[in-house]
């Protein structure tokens, strides 16, 4: 039904040129990022993160194609990393076009990228979720991801 096909650099730079606001605009109404700054901190995010843009080691950006139509529905980035001698393979993002979701399109998706993982040698996949994100969260229990670890906030409002 789907296929994951590498991002080439055209793909890659409109992929970054839509990442770059939308982190920003997340992180600001999750109260992390102060607006004024979102833009500058997002940029210098994607920057450290992948100082060779797409072509950063260990590092993959895929566009998620619907095979019959040759369609572009959503994309992903996932990153491979031998640590402590067990490869870990880490789905940092993944997102289905609004107009072609509930369709099964990010459950293809990830069925594909545990193939890959599998084949990288992983023995388990990962990902992280916001709290304020159910939808994605449901489709990951159902995908067979469980919590393993939770990152907990207080807000200090009295300060
Ligand atoms: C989350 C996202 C990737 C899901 O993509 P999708 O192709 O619609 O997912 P699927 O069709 O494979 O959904 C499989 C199941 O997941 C659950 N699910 C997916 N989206 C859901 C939603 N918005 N609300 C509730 N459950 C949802 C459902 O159980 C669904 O099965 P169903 O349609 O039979 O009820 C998509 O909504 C998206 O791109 N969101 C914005 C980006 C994002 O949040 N990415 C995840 C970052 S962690």
């Amino acid at each position: 039904m789907i296929r994951l096909v590498p991002m080439d650099e055209n793909d890659f730079a409109r992929y970054l040129a839509r990442a770059i606001p939308r982190r920003a605009e997340r992180y600001v109404a999750r109260g992390v990022w102060k607006e004024e700054r979102a833009l500058e901190t997002s940029r210098q995010l994607y920057a450290q993160l992948l100082p060779q843009g797409a072509s950063t080691p260990h590092q993959h950006f895929v566009r998620i194609v619907e095979s019959a139509t040759e369609t572009s529905v959503g994309e992903a980035w996932y990153h491979t990393e031998e640590v402590g001698g067990v490869v870990q393979f880490w789905i940092e993002w993944i997102t289905i076009e609004p107009e072609h979701r509930r369709k099964g399109y990010a459950s293809a998706a990830l069925d594909l990228l545990e193939q890959e993982a599998r084949r990288l040698g992983a023995t388990r996949t990962g990902l992280d979720v916001w709290s304020d994100n159910p939808g994605a969260f449901e489709l990951y229990r159902k995908q067979g991801y469980r919590t393993i670890r939770q990152s907990l906030v207080k807000p200090l409002d009295d300060k």
